[in-house]
Protein backbone atom coordinates (compact mmCIF):
# COMPACT_ATOMS: atom_id res chain seq x y z
CA UNK A 1 0.00 0.00 0.00
CA UNK A 2 1.44 3.27 -0.86
CA UNK A 3 0.94 6.29 1.30
CA UNK A 4 -1.77 7.64 -0.32
CA UNK A 5 -3.90 4.40 0.14
CA UNK A 6 -2.99 4.41 3.58
CA UNK A 7 -4.33 7.76 4.01
CA UNK A 8 -7.37 6.73 2.35
CA UNK A 9 -8.04 3.35 4.39
CA UNK A 10 -8.17 5.65 7.51
CA UNK A 11 -10.79 8.34 5.67
CA UNK A 12 -14.66 7.71 5.59
CA UNK A 13 -15.41 6.46 2.52
CA UNK A 14 -15.81 8.83 -0.70
CA UNK A 15 -14.16 11.52 0.99
CA UNK A 16 -11.46 13.76 -0.34
CA UNK A 17 -8.50 15.10 1.56
CA UNK A 18 -7.06 18.51 0.56
CA UNK A 19 -3.72 19.13 1.33
CA UNK A 20 -2.03 22.43 1.96
CA UNK A 21 0.95 21.27 4.26
CA UNK A 22 4.18 21.15 2.33
CA UNK A 23 5.57 18.65 4.38
CA UNK A 24 2.28 16.62 4.19
CA UNK A 25 2.43 16.76 0.21
CA UNK A 26 6.05 15.89 -0.08
CA UNK A 27 4.97 13.12 2.24
CA UNK A 28 2.76 11.92 0.18
CA UNK A 29 3.77 12.99 -3.30
CA UNK A 30 7.34 13.23 -3.27
CA UNK A 31 6.09 17.27 -4.59
CA UNK A 32 8.30 19.87 -3.75
CA UNK A 33 6.85 22.81 -5.64
CA UNK A 34 3.94 24.84 -4.76
CA UNK A 35 0.11 24.01 -4.71
CA UNK A 36 -1.69 21.72 -3.50
CA UNK A 37 -2.73 17.76 -3.35
CA UNK A 38 -5.73 16.32 -4.10
CA UNK A 39 -6.85 12.72 -2.70
CA UNK A 40 -9.56 11.05 -2.92
CA UNK A 41 -10.52 7.25 -4.48
CA UNK A 42 -9.72 7.69 -8.32
CA UNK A 43 -7.49 10.94 -7.52
CA UNK A 44 -4.05 11.31 -6.96
CA UNK A 45 -3.28 15.11 -8.32
CA UNK A 46 -0.95 17.61 -7.47
CA UNK A 47 -2.55 21.34 -8.48
CA UNK A 48 -0.01 24.07 -9.24
CA UNK A 49 0.70 26.61 -11.99
CA UNK A 50 2.64 26.40 -14.94
CA UNK A 51 6.01 26.90 -12.94
CA UNK A 52 6.19 23.95 -11.47
CA UNK A 53 4.26 21.56 -13.93
CA UNK A 54 7.76 20.89 -15.34
CA UNK A 55 8.85 19.81 -11.73
CA UNK A 56 6.05 18.07 -10.75
CA UNK A 57 5.60 15.50 -13.73
CA UNK A 58 9.35 14.17 -12.83
CA UNK A 59 8.87 13.87 -8.99
CA UNK A 60 5.71 12.20 -9.01
CA UNK A 61 4.85 10.09 -11.94
CA UNK A 62 2.08 8.60 -10.23
CA UNK A 63 0.07 11.70 -9.74
CA UNK A 64 -2.24 13.88 -12.24
CA UNK A 65 -0.76 17.24 -12.74
CA UNK A 66 -3.05 20.05 -12.89
CA UNK A 67 -2.12 23.48 -13.93
CA UNK A 68 -4.64 26.18 -12.73
CA UNK A 69 -6.11 28.89 -15.39
CA UNK A 70 -7.27 32.24 -15.73
CA UNK A 71 -10.39 32.09 -13.76
CA UNK A 72 -9.68 28.93 -12.01
CA UNK A 73 -6.87 28.84 -9.40
CA UNK A 74 -6.24 26.07 -7.09
CA UNK A 75 -9.53 25.40 -5.13
CA UNK A 76 -11.99 25.81 -8.16
CA UNK A 77 -9.88 23.10 -9.91
CA UNK A 78 -10.15 20.87 -6.87
CA UNK A 79 -13.86 21.28 -6.64
CA UNK A 80 -13.73 20.10 -10.59
CA UNK A 81 -12.36 17.22 -10.33
CA UNK A 82 -14.21 16.06 -6.64
CA UNK A 83 -17.57 17.23 -9.03
CA UNK A 84 -16.41 14.94 -12.03
CA UNK A 85 -15.79 11.91 -9.22
CA UNK A 86 -18.99 12.96 -7.35
CA UNK A 87 -17.23 13.37 -4.46
CA UNK A 88 -19.09 15.55 -1.86
CA UNK A 89 -17.12 16.00 1.40
CA UNK A 90 -13.74 17.14 2.10
CA UNK A 91 -11.17 16.83 4.52
CA UNK A 92 -8.60 19.60 5.02
CA UNK A 93 -6.05 21.22 7.19
CA UNK A 94 -7.83 23.02 10.22
CA UNK A 95 -4.59 24.16 11.75
CA UNK A 96 -3.31 25.67 8.15
CA UNK A 97 -5.86 26.76 6.20
CA UNK A 98 -6.70 30.58 7.33
CA UNK A 99 -9.94 31.74 8.16
CA UNK A 100 -9.41 33.80 4.75
CA UNK A 101 -8.47 30.34 2.81
CA UNK A 102 -11.59 29.28 3.99
CA UNK A 103 -13.85 31.30 2.86
CA UNK A 104 -12.46 31.50 0.02
CA UNK A 105 -12.60 27.56 -0.49
CA UNK A 106 -16.38 27.56 0.71
CA UNK A 107 -17.13 29.55 -2.35
CA UNK A 108 -14.90 28.42 -5.24
CA UNK A 109 -15.84 24.39 -4.20
CA UNK A 110 -19.27 22.91 -5.62
CA UNK A 111 -22.26 24.08 -3.31
CA UNK A 112 -23.21 20.53 -2.48
CA UNK A 113 -19.63 20.23 -0.75
CA UNK A 114 -19.26 19.75 2.93
CA UNK A 115 -15.79 20.58 4.86
CA UNK A 116 -14.47 18.82 7.84
CA UNK A 117 -11.19 18.70 9.21
CA UNK A 118 -8.30 15.82 8.62
CA UNK A 119 -7.66 15.86 12.02
CA UNK A 120 -3.48 15.69 11.72
CA UNK A 121 -4.55 12.23 9.62
CA UNK A 122 -1.09 12.47 7.14
CA UNK A 123 0.70 13.66 10.19
CA UNK A 124 0.17 10.49 12.35
CA UNK A 125 1.44 8.68 9.52
CA UNK A 126 4.43 10.30 9.68
CA UNK A 127 5.11 8.96 12.88
CA UNK A 128 6.22 5.60 11.77
CA UNK A 129 9.20 5.95 9.42
CA UNK A 130 9.96 3.37 6.55
CA UNK A 131 13.39 2.56 5.41
CA UNK A 132 13.87 5.35 3.36
CA UNK A 133 12.89 7.10 5.47
CA UNK A 134 15.54 6.06 8.23
CA UNK A 135 18.01 5.78 5.84
CA UNK A 136 17.44 9.60 5.08
CA UNK A 137 17.97 10.44 8.51
CA UNK A 138 20.91 8.38 9.74
CA UNK A 139 22.59 10.16 6.77
CA UNK A 140 21.72 13.50 8.18
CA UNK A 141 22.36 11.99 11.79
CA UNK A 142 26.22 11.00 10.14
CA UNK A 143 26.67 14.27 8.47
CA UNK A 144 26.22 16.21 11.84
CA UNK A 145 28.56 13.69 13.62
CA UNK A 146 30.81 14.30 10.89
CA UNK A 147 30.64 17.98 11.12
CA UNK A 148 30.94 17.72 15.13
CA UNK A 149 34.17 15.73 14.69
CA UNK A 150 35.86 19.02 12.47
CA UNK A 151 34.78 21.43 14.85
CA UNK A 152 35.72 20.32 17.74
CA UNK A 153 39.24 20.67 15.98
CA UNK A 154 38.64 24.06 14.85
CA UNK A 155 36.82 26.11 18.17
CA UNK A 156 39.45 27.84 19.66
CA UNK A 157 39.12 30.72 22.25
CA UNK A 158 38.89 34.27 20.45
CA UNK A 159 36.33 33.11 17.80
CA UNK A 160 33.17 34.00 17.88
CA UNK A 161 29.61 32.09 18.03
CA UNK A 162 29.08 33.18 14.46
CA UNK A 163 32.19 31.90 13.30
CA UNK A 164 31.42 28.75 14.72
CA UNK A 165 27.91 28.33 13.54
CA UNK A 166 29.18 29.54 10.00
CA UNK A 167 31.58 26.48 9.80
CA UNK A 168 29.09 24.26 11.15
CA UNK A 169 26.98 24.86 8.51
CA UNK A 170 29.61 25.23 5.51
CA UNK A 171 30.95 21.89 6.97
CA UNK A 172 27.77 20.08 6.53
CA UNK A 173 26.76 21.13 2.92
CA UNK A 174 30.10 20.44 2.13
CA UNK A 175 29.39 16.86 3.68
CA UNK A 176 26.18 16.30 1.21
CA UNK A 177 23.54 18.07 3.23
CA UNK A 178 20.84 19.71 1.33
CA UNK A 179 20.37 22.29 4.00
CA UNK A 180 20.71 22.86 7.52
CA UNK A 181 17.42 21.16 9.32
CA UNK A 182 16.84 24.24 11.36
CA UNK A 183 19.06 27.45 12.04
CA UNK A 184 22.36 25.94 13.82
CA UNK A 185 22.18 27.16 17.53
CA UNK A 186 25.99 28.18 18.97
CA UNK A 187 25.95 29.33 22.64
CA UNK A 188 28.92 30.09 24.89
CA UNK A 189 29.63 30.72 28.32
CA UNK A 190 26.55 32.39 29.78
CA UNK A 191 24.51 32.44 26.89
CA UNK A 192 24.63 29.07 27.49
CA UNK A 193 20.93 29.76 29.54
CA UNK A 194 19.40 30.23 26.63
CA UNK A 195 18.09 26.83 24.96
CA UNK A 196 17.30 28.60 21.68
CA UNK A 197 20.49 31.41 21.91
CA UNK A 198 21.02 32.78 18.64
CA UNK A 199 24.73 32.60 17.52
CA UNK A 200 26.14 36.26 17.62
CA UNK A 201 29.71 38.37 18.42
CA UNK A 202 30.41 36.84 21.51
CA UNK A 203 33.86 35.89 21.75
CA UNK A 204 34.73 32.30 23.22
CA UNK A 205 36.75 32.11 26.10
CA UNK A 206 38.81 29.91 27.72
CA UNK A 207 36.60 28.15 30.39
CA UNK A 208 33.64 28.34 28.44
CA UNK A 209 31.33 25.63 28.05
CA UNK A 210 29.73 26.25 24.07
CA UNK A 211 26.41 24.19 23.15
CA UNK A 212 25.75 23.36 19.96
CA UNK A 213 22.47 22.45 18.71
CA UNK A 214 21.95 21.84 15.01
CA UNK A 215 20.89 18.99 12.45
CA UNK A 216 21.16 18.39 8.17
CA UNK A 217 18.80 17.63 5.85
CA UNK A 218 19.06 14.87 3.45
CA UNK A 219 16.21 13.95 0.85
CA UNK A 220 13.72 15.95 2.99
CA UNK A 221 14.56 14.99 5.84
CA UNK A 222 16.23 16.17 8.80
CA UNK A 223 18.39 14.96 11.95
CA UNK A 224 18.91 16.86 15.40
CA UNK A 225 21.75 16.74 17.76
CA UNK A 226 23.21 18.90 20.70
CA UNK A 227 26.43 18.85 22.21
CA UNK A 228 28.00 20.50 24.75
CA UNK A 229 32.56 21.08 24.68
CA UNK A 230 34.52 22.47 27.00
CA UNK A 231 37.39 25.48 25.78
CA UNK A 232 39.92 24.88 28.25
CA UNK A 233 39.29 23.49 31.61
CA UNK A 234 35.48 24.27 32.91
CA UNK A 235 34.89 24.89 36.70
CA UNK A 236 33.66 22.50 39.00
CA UNK A 237 30.35 23.65 39.00
CA UNK A 238 29.89 23.62 34.97
CA UNK A 239 31.02 19.76 35.23
CA UNK A 240 28.86 19.18 37.42
CA UNK A 241 26.35 19.96 35.52
CA UNK A 242 27.60 18.61 32.87
CA UNK A 243 27.41 15.42 34.26
CA UNK A 244 23.82 15.55 35.96
CA UNK A 245 22.62 16.46 32.23
CA UNK A 246 24.35 13.40 30.74
CA UNK A 247 23.25 11.14 33.25
CA UNK A 248 19.65 12.06 32.50
CA UNK A 249 20.49 11.68 29.15
CA UNK A 250 21.78 8.49 29.12
CA UNK A 251 19.08 6.89 31.58
CA UNK A 252 15.81 8.08 29.24
CA UNK A 253 17.67 7.24 26.23
CA UNK A 254 18.04 4.27 27.54
CA UNK A 255 14.75 4.00 28.86
CA UNK A 256 12.94 4.32 24.90
CA UNK A 257 11.26 1.20 23.79
CA UNK A 258 8.45 0.05 21.94
CA UNK A 259 5.09 0.53 24.37
CA UNK A 260 6.46 2.94 26.34
CA UNK A 261 4.84 6.18 27.45
CA UNK A 262 6.20 8.98 26.34
CA UNK A 263 5.26 11.40 29.31
CA UNK A 264 7.38 8.27 31.50
CA UNK A 265 10.20 9.19 29.07
CA UNK A 266 10.08 12.78 30.43
CA UNK A 267 9.57 12.12 33.55
CA UNK A 268 12.85 10.14 33.97
CA UNK A 269 15.06 13.02 32.87
CA UNK A 270 13.25 15.41 34.97
CA UNK A 271 13.37 13.17 38.08
CA UNK A 272 16.64 12.96 37.71
CA UNK A 273 17.77 16.80 37.34
CA UNK A 274 15.33 17.64 39.85
CA UNK A 275 16.63 15.39 42.62
CA UNK A 276 20.32 17.18 41.84
CA UNK A 277 18.41 20.16 42.59
CA UNK A 278 18.42 21.78 39.25
CA UNK A 279 14.32 20.89 38.36
CA UNK A 280 13.98 24.82 38.47
CA UNK A 281 16.55 24.91 35.39
CA UNK A 282 15.26 22.36 32.89
CA UNK A 283 12.07 24.02 31.45
CA UNK A 284 11.12 22.38 28.16
CA UNK A 285 10.34 18.85 27.52
CA UNK A 286 11.83 15.90 26.52
CA UNK A 287 12.00 15.54 22.95
CA UNK A 288 9.97 15.48 19.95
CA UNK A 289 9.69 13.52 16.81
CA UNK A 290 12.01 14.18 13.74
CA UNK A 291 11.59 13.58 10.24
CA UNK A 292 10.72 15.83 7.33
CA UNK A 293 10.19 18.55 10.10
CA UNK A 294 12.34 19.45 12.77
CA UNK A 295 9.20 19.02 15.83
CA UNK A 296 6.96 16.22 14.47
CA UNK A 297 4.65 13.86 16.36
CA UNK A 298 5.06 12.03 18.91
CA UNK A 299 6.52 14.25 22.02
CA UNK A 300 8.69 13.13 25.03
CA UNK A 301 6.24 15.56 27.55
CA UNK A 302 4.89 15.48 30.54
CA UNK A 303 1.66 16.16 28.80
CA UNK A 304 2.18 13.40 26.20
CA UNK A 305 -0.84 10.84 26.22
CA UNK A 306 1.49 8.95 23.07
CA UNK A 307 3.41 5.75 23.40
CA UNK A 308 6.39 4.94 21.65
CA UNK A 309 6.58 2.32 18.67
CA UNK A 310 9.01 0.41 16.38
CA UNK A 311 9.63 3.49 13.46
CA UNK A 312 9.50 6.39 15.45
CA UNK A 313 12.14 8.66 15.55
CA UNK A 314 12.69 10.71 18.77
CA UNK A 315 14.78 13.05 20.12
CA UNK A 316 16.27 12.97 23.96
CA UNK A 317 17.65 16.61 25.32
CA UNK A 318 17.61 17.11 28.66
CA UNK A 319 19.38 20.48 29.86
CA UNK A 320 20.02 22.84 32.68
CA UNK A 321 20.21 26.20 31.76
CA UNK A 322 21.36 28.81 34.79
CA UNK A 323 21.39 32.68 34.11
CA UNK A 324 24.45 34.24 34.56
CA UNK A 325 26.32 30.83 34.00
CA UNK A 326 25.58 29.05 31.27
CA UNK A 327 23.95 25.86 30.31
CA UNK A 328 24.15 22.20 28.88
CA UNK A 329 22.22 20.22 26.80
CA UNK A 330 23.03 16.76 25.09
CA UNK A 331 20.76 15.33 22.44
CA UNK A 332 20.44 12.63 20.38
CA UNK A 333 18.31 11.58 17.69
CA UNK A 334 17.43 7.90 18.29
CA UNK A 335 15.24 5.58 16.55
CA UNK A 336 12.26 3.00 18.10
CA UNK A 337 13.03 -0.47 17.43
CA UNK A 338 11.04 -3.81 17.60
CA UNK A 339 12.79 -4.21 21.21
CA UNK A 340 14.34 -1.05 22.40
CA UNK A 341 15.96 2.04 20.41
CA UNK A 342 19.03 3.05 18.76
CA UNK A 343 20.81 5.92 18.64
CA UNK A 344 21.93 7.79 15.49
CA UNK A 345 23.85 9.98 16.36
CA UNK A 346 27.32 8.18 17.22
CA UNK A 347 29.57 11.11 18.51
CA UNK A 348 30.23 10.58 21.96
CA UNK A 349 28.48 12.21 25.10
CA UNK A 350 31.39 12.55 27.03
CA UNK A 351 32.53 15.60 27.96
CA UNK A 352 35.35 17.06 25.34
CA UNK A 353 37.94 19.39 26.67
CA UNK A 354 39.22 21.46 23.20
CO1 LIG B 1 18.20 20.10 18.65
CO1 LIG C 1 15.56 18.82 19.27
Amino acid sequence: MDRTEKLLAKLPENTAALLHNPSNIFYLSGYTGEGLLLVAPGIKAVITDFRYVEAAQKQCPAFEIHSIRAGVGHVKLAGELLEKHGINKLLYEDNIVTVRAMRDMEKAMPENMTFEPLNFAVEALRTVKDEEELKAIQHACDITCQAFEYICGYIKPGMTERQVQLTLDYKMLELGAQDMAFSTIVASGENGSLPHAVPGERVIQKGDFVTMDYGAKVDGYCSDMTRTVAVGEPSQKLREIYNIVLHAQEEAQSALAPGKNCADMDKIARDIIAAAGYGECFGHSLGHGVGIDIHEEPRLSSRSTDILAPGHIVTVEPGIYVPGLGGVRIENTCVITEDGYKALCSASKDLRIL
